[in-house]
This record gives C-alpha cells, sequence and structure tokens, in this order.
C-alpha cells in the first residue's frame, strides 16, 4: 500500500500530469499499487508437475524448523554471494547462490563473457542461447545451484543509469528475447537463474534506505509496467525461470520484496510464475508483511525478519503454516526441476578458489567456449561513423598511432584479481585502463585478457606496421606521419552509483588533441552505456567512431579482426545516442530525493511508454544516432516484404487461455507471419540484422516486434522470418487487466534500424 505522505504528492502529480494532457485511463492506477492477497501457491504446472510432487513429497517430511531455515541465507565462508542450508536427514545438501549474468565473479578458472550490453549489441538469439550454456557450465562446475542473472532490470530508463550494462537492451522485446534465450540455455546446463532485479530498478541513487532516507519509490501506471518493464520478466517467466530476484527500490511506495501488487500479483498470478522469489541482498525490509506478499527467500540472512521470527509467526497465526510450505516447496521444486537432486556438485565446491577438475578437463571446457566467448566480443561491437574508407584498415598502413587510457590492462591481473569488482570512484583502476566489464557484483573473472595494444602488437608482427604509443598524455600529438590513429578511451559505470554524465572533458580533449594533428583518428569507446559524441563527431580528422561496449576477456583481438576487416561489424546500437543531453529530458538522471519528499525520494514515470526511441519519436527529436543503428563493410537492400494471416488463432480482442508460465497461453498464438528478402549487395561477406516495428493502434507510433540475423555472403541473399504473436500485436488494457488486440489499422515496417525503414505494409484487426 502507498504511504499517506507518498500518496498526497501523487494527487498533486497527478493533477499536473492532467494539465499536461494524459488520458483519464492513462492516469488510472499511475501511482497505485493494489492490495493482491493471499499468494498463489505454486501448483506445479505445465513442466512443473514431476518437480512438485517431488517436492511435496520432500517438504512434507519437513519440520516447522526446518522448512524455516530454508527461507533465509545463512553464514558460510564459501566463497558463495549466499547459502541456504542443507538437511541432512532428507539428504537435501542445500544451495550456493552466486554473481552474476555475465559471468562467475570471484573465483578462478572462469571466463569473462561480453556483457549484457553487448549480447544486446550482437542482436543474435544464438550467441546469447550459447553464452548462456557455457555459462551455466562454469556455475554448475563450481557447484553454483543459482546464478545471480541475467539482468532485465534495469531496463535502461534512466540514459545515465549505473547498471543498464548488465542488461541487454532498453527495449522490452529486445532485452525480453536474449534474456528468454539465456534462461532457457543456463537452466538446460543445470543451474538456476535469478533474473534480476523484479522491478522498476532503474536508478542506483537511494536504490537503498540510508538513515532516515528510505528507498527511492519507483512510480508508475500498469500500462507502463506491463508494457516495458514487466514485458522482459514475463519472457522469462515463459522460459522456465526458476528465480526472480525482487529488487531494492520501493514501487508506487511499497518495497518490492513486500510488494503484494507485483509478486502476487504480476509474477504469481498473472504470469503463473512456479519459482521461487529471493530478496536482492538486504532487500528485505518486514517479516510478515514480506512473508504475505509472496516473497519466498531473504538473502544473505534472516536479519531480523524471519528466521526465529517467522516461526514464531507462523505459531501465533499471523502467517499460515501454508505460506511457509508454499515458499519452501517452490525452493525444492525448483531444485528438482533443474535435476540438482542427482546431476549436481556439492554446493559451493569450487568457490572461491579451487582447481578441483584435472587441468585437462579446465582446458577442455575453456576451450569449447573459446568461439562463443570471441563471437561475443566481436559482435558486440557498433561502427557508427565511418569515412574516407578509414576503416577497415589497409595491410598496408605503415604507422599506427595508439592513444588514450583505455588500450591496456593494469598491471596486476589474473584470474582472481577480479579488477572490476570496484563500486564508484574506487573504480579508477579499471576507469584508467581497458574495460572488459563494468564494475559492481555483475563484473566477472577473466581467465585472460586480450588488450587492443596487445592485439594491435600482435597484428604489427604479421603485417609489419610500426606503432607509436603515449598512453599518458592528457593532449597527446600524433605524427602527421601516421597511417592511422587510434585512441583507446571508455565510459565506465558501475552497480551502486550512477553516471556522472554522458560524456567527460577529459576524454573529449584526448580525442580532440590527436584530431589536431591526425587526419586520419579513429575513436574506439568501451562503453557501459550511452556515450555521447557530438563535441568532436563533425570533426573531419575524425573518421571511424566504434562503440566496443564490454567485450570481456577477449576484447583486444576482437577488435583487431574488425579493425582490419578479418571480421565484419554486424553490431547495432540497443540504444539510441542522442545528440544532448537534453534530449533524454526526464530519462536523463536519476531522481533525487527533494523538497518535502527528501526522506520518501520518488522517482515518477511519468514519460510512461516513452523512453529512448519512443520518447524520440513522440518530441520529433532526431538522435546522432538511432536505436538499432550499426554500419557494415558491406551494404544490404530489403525487398519483398509480405504477410500472411494464420488460419487458426483467434484474432479475438481478448485471450482466453488458461495462465501457464507467462501468462495466458494464447499470448503467445502466432497471429501473422512477416516475411522480407534481405540482400547483401556489397563486395564483403557480413551479418545484417533485419529488424521489424509495429505502429499499434493507441501505442507509440513504432516499438520492435521482431529482429533476425542472416549471415550472407557478397551478393547473397535471405528470406527473413518475423513472427508476431497475439502479445505482440496487444496493449495492457489497464480496466480489463488483459492485454487487448486493437481495432484498426496496424503498420508494420521493416528495416536495418529504428530510423531505416524502407519496407512497410498495414494491416487491419
Ligand atoms: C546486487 C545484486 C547481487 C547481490 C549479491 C546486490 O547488491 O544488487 O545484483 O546479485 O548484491 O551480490
Amino acid at each position: 500500500m502507498i504511504a499517506p505522505s507518498v500518496a498526497l504528492g501523487l494527487v498533486a502529480l497527478a493533477r499536473a500530469v492532467v494539465a499536461s494532457n494524459q488520458t483519464i485511463d492513462e492516469l488510472y492506477f499511475y501511482g497505485m499499487s493494489p492490495p493482491v492477497y493471499p499468494t498463489p501457491n505454486g501448483s506445479g504446472i505445465g513442466k512443473w508437475a514431476t518437480a512438485y510432487s517431488k517436492a511435496k513429497a520432500l517438504v512434507g517430511q519437513m519440520t516447522l524448523d526446518e522448512k524455516v531455515n530454508l527461507t533465509a541465507g545463512v553464514s558460510v565462508s564459501n566463497g558463495c554471494s549466499g547459502n541456504i542450508p542443507g538437511i541432512a536427514r532428507l539428504g537435501f545438501p542445500g544451495m550456493c547462490l552466486s554473481d552474476a549474468g555475465n559471468g562467475l565473479r570471484n573465483t578462478d578458472y572462469v571466463n569473462a563473457y561480453a556483457s549484457g550490453i553487448s549480447v544486446g549489441a550482437s542482436w543474435n538469439r544464438e550467441l546469447a542461447f550459447d553464452r548462456g550454456w557455457y555459462m551455466g557450465r562454469e556455475f554448475k562446475t563450481k557447484g553454483v545451484n543459482i546464478a545471480l542473472g541475467p539482468v532485465v532490470g534495469p531496463l535502461g530508463r534512466v540514459a545515465e543509469g549505473g547498471r543498464n550494462w548488465e542488461g541487454f537492451a532498453n527495449d522490452p522485446y529486445l532485452c525480453g528475447a536474449l534474456a528468454y534465450e539465456t534462461v532457457t540455455a543456463m537452466q538446460s546446463a543445470g543451474v538456476a537463474t535469478s533474473v534480476k532485479h523484479f522491478i522498476a530498478y532503474e536508478q542506483e541513487t537511494d536504490r537503498n534506505p540510508s538513515g532516515d532516507v528510505a528507498s527511492v519509490s519507483s512510480n508508475l501506471d500498469d500500462r507502463t509496467m506491463h508494457e516495458l518493464y514487466m514485458w522482459p520478466f514475463q519472457d522469462t517467466v515463459h522460459a522456465g525461470a526458476t528465480n526472480i530476484m525482487c529488487s531494492y527500490n520501493r514501487i508506487n511506495g511499497s518495497h518490492a520484496c513486500q510488494n503484494s501488487k507485483t509478486i502476487n500479483g504480476l509474477l504469481k498470478e498473472e504470469n503463473g510464475f512456479q519459482g521461487f522469489v529471493v530478496t536482492d541482498w538486504g532487500g528485505q525490509h518486514s517479516g510478515v508483511a514480506s512473508a504475505l506478499a509472496g516473497l519466498d527467500m531473504a538473502m544473505p540472512n534472516s536479519d531480523f525478519f524471519w528466521g526465529a521470527n517467522l516461526t514464531a509467526a507462523v505459531q501465533n497465526g499471523t502467517v499460515p503454516e501454508s505460506r511457509v510450505t508454499d515458499m519452501v516447496t517452490r525452493i525444492i521444486a525448483s531444485w528438482y526441476q533443474l535435476h540438482q537432486d542427482v546431476d549436481f556438485p556439492e554446493p559451493g565446491i569450487g568457490m572461491p578458489s579451487s582447481l578441483l577438475e584435472d587441468h585437462t578437463v579446465v582446458n577442455a571446457r575453456n576451450k569449447a567456449a573459446a568461439e562463443t566467448l570471441y563471437r561475443g566480443a566481436v559482435e558486440g561491437h557498433v561502427l557508427v561513423k565511418n569515412t574516407n574508407n578509414a576503416l577497415p584498415l589497409s595491410n598496408d598502413a605503415a604507422l599506427l598511432s595508439l592513444f588514450g587510457y583505455a588500450a591496456t590492462a593494469q598491471t596486476e591481473q589474473g584470474p582472481l584479481a577480479n579488477v572490476s569488482f570496484s563500486f564508484g570512484s574506487g573504480g579508477i583502476a579499471v576507469q584508467n585502463y581497458t574495460m572488459i566489464t563494468g564494475g559492481g557484483s555483475g563484473a566477472n573473472s577473466p581467465a585472460y585478457i586480450s588488450t587492443p595494444f596487445d592485439a594491435i602488437t600482435n597484428a604489427c608482427i604479421d603485417k609489419g606496421c610500426s606503432l607509436y604509443w603515449d598512453f599518458e598524455s592528457a593532449e597527446p600529438s600524433a605524427d602527421p606521419d601516421s597511417s592511422a590513429c587510434l585512441v583507446f578511451v571508455n565510459a565506465y559505470a558501475t552497480e551502486g552509483f550512477n553516471r556522472p554524465n554522458l560524456h567527460d572533458d577529459y576524454t573529449d580533449a584526448i580525442i580532440l588533441s590527436v584530431a589536431a594533428t591526425c587526419n586520419n583518428t579513429i575513436v574506439v569507446f568501451q562503453n557501459a552505456g550511452v556515450r555521447l559524441v557530438d563535441t568532436f563527431v563533425d570533426h573531419e580528422n575524425i573518421t571511424a567512431i566504434v562503440f566496443s561496449h564490454l567485450p570481456g576477456q577477449d576484447s583486444g583481438r576482437a577488435l583487431a579482426a574488425l579493425l582490419w576487416g578479418e571480421e565484419n561489424f554486424s553490431g547495432k546500437l540497443p540504444y539510441s545516442v542522442a545528440k544532448n543531453e537534453t534530449d533524454y529530458g526526464v530519462t536523463l538522471a536519476p531522481s533525487e530525493g527533494e523538497g518535502a519528499f527528501v526522506d520518501w525520494p520518488q522517482s515518477n514515470f511519468t514519460e510512461g511508454l516513452y523512453i529512448d526511441y519512443r520518447l524520440f519519436d513522440k518530441s520529433d527529436i532526431t538522435p546522432r544516432y538511432e536505436f538499432g543503428f550499426g554500419l557494415s563493410y558491406t551494404t544490404f537492400e530489403f525487398r519483398n516484404l509480405s504477410l500472411a494471416a494464420s488460419t487458426t488463432a483467434s484474432t479475438a480482442e481478448y485471450p482466453t487461455g488458461a495462465v501457464a508460465e507467462g501468462g495466458q497461453t494464447d499470448l503467445w498464438d502466432l497471429l501473422y507471419q512477416v516475411t522480407a528478402t534481405v540482400i547483401n549487395t556489397g563486395l564483403v561477406d557480413g551479418a545484417e540484422v533485419a529488424q521489424l516495428y509495429i505502429g499499434i493502434p493507441n501505442a507509440p507510433v513504432k516499438q520492435l516486434r521482431g529482429f533476425a540475423k542472416p549471415q550472407l555472403m557478397a551478393g547473397e541473399s535471405a528470406v527473413v522470418n518475423f513472427a508476431l504473436t497475439r502479445r505482440d500485436l496487444s496493449i495492457w488494457n489497464i480496466n480489463a487487466q488483459k492485454w487487448q488486440l486493437q481495432s484498426g489499422t496496424y503498420n508494420i515496417y521493416v528495416g536495418s534500424s529504428s530510423s531505416d525503414l524502407p519496407l512497410s505494409l498495414t494491416f487491419s484487426l
């Protein structure tokens, strides 16, 4: 329920919003978290039947104390982020939970995969799946039952958000599609995924209570909740996710881990979620309220809320024992669902550091993952500017001059150094060196780091080129004889803090200083989010700009292969790069507590559905580089758009199916199939991301609802298919509390980015 002081604020806010012409429908449910009780019991629907019957049998043998013990973490110094104790008499060994969604951290003999933002930039479902599979194997071999990832919240509402890079994209469709693959793959490797952070966790400022100041409340309406923030979580529930992590923030006034509307309502009732909900670390703020709102597990410990107090609450009748039984049934069913009862190492056995296996086994596992690690690094690169044929570099380039602070690794590095695990300004070391991941609990542990400097040195050994470098000067000058000058800089972000800016003067000065004397200046950003470029983009000596994102341990060698054209760029921006900070409007920076709300910080999502390209479309703002944009060394054409309606699926206004994992079953019915032909019209091989956007009546003018990435040889063409489901074509009707097909004209657009959409057609419902 919403706190009275907050409700007053929302009334004032609602008036302001009415004045800006929003409809009553859009206001309805704005800032409201209606109560939803009781918690729906996990029932073993769909593929969960066997796991639930086994879980019920095991849980049926537990005493109340034993059940309560499974609902909260215990302190064990084994390197896991969290531990659930075992019950020896019943043969339950306990569970280890560890970070995170881009690779396992704080341990050795594992790999640093490309981060979420790079996978988002790849727009490659197969890559997302393969990466999930190989990561899952590493978690399993270390005895980590539950991987604390992937991230789909933050979605990326706030351009300066500190954790946007951990997730895939700030479009819910792209984010959800890649998260679906990740969850499916990691769980098929036998590891549970903790999809996080649920929900509307869009800023680091005030993410947790501090002193007298509460955690920030994300205030939003029900339609925006469904169409933006819930969408990717829904995809992961549909994929069979066994675990969801509730977030630190409040939602419409109630803490995320005791919000009955989001946990009981959205997740367990509407989306048929069969797994369990765990708190973010220290994210529990009540005992009885969180139990009744649907929380199932508290981490890293029971604090003063659960443990003996939960037992007492059951004994005095405040919390029904059936709720505790449901918590534990959900936890144990998830364990059975992934066959961890028969095929899993001792929990946490390989954490924090040990080489338990034969060296040949470890090396064979790493070699099997090598191609995926490399492809993740390659495909996350996005080329946004390339003039005068600056790239690919010629094999005849004689002198390459290298600048910037991000070309080399720091001097001490090793599998356990986990260099990027640093919060805030403590992350200077990473900020000033090459950046393969962002900071905080999402940072991963590299087996090695291939730096840009190392990889370019190796290339010059092969090709005979010479190198000049200056990685120290704040205002370096280049030898005008250079064939090309490469400037390696970054845009850092970490958990715990939002980014202070979307560009910084120190870095811009390095770039402009090199460009002053070098007429072929190529700028390479390792970037954990949006990085503005308007301070230098039109400089005639700046011929190319690359966003590397966060490539993981294969960063340098992926970049070198792209620079010399041994690989082609195929990444596309998973966000829009604006010309100015102000273009992002209220979605630029985190909300701060202010005035009367200083103790109760509020973040009002008054922009509703209009973030990123939806916002720019609505406000008629031309971005510098639009969502979905990225150049290639070849060219593509799109032709032959066609649409085929399903002959069997119903197009009734509302779905009628029973609720299964991911919502009503017919939400996933295929209503239309769209096809188009993509032709590689250039001279080299390459992959194109074909993108489908829809203008749904009564919705933003266009929203991504399909993508495909064919690899095409020069001259080759392929037909791409986009499957449009009932959900893809619906909006969330807040009055009916259902997804609703609209009557009217739907516009379909297909092309190479959100602004370059040469093909279109319409159909009506
Ligand atoms: C982070 C989570 C993480 C957890 C455990 C929290 O501070 O928000 O993403 O999984 O710590 O390390």
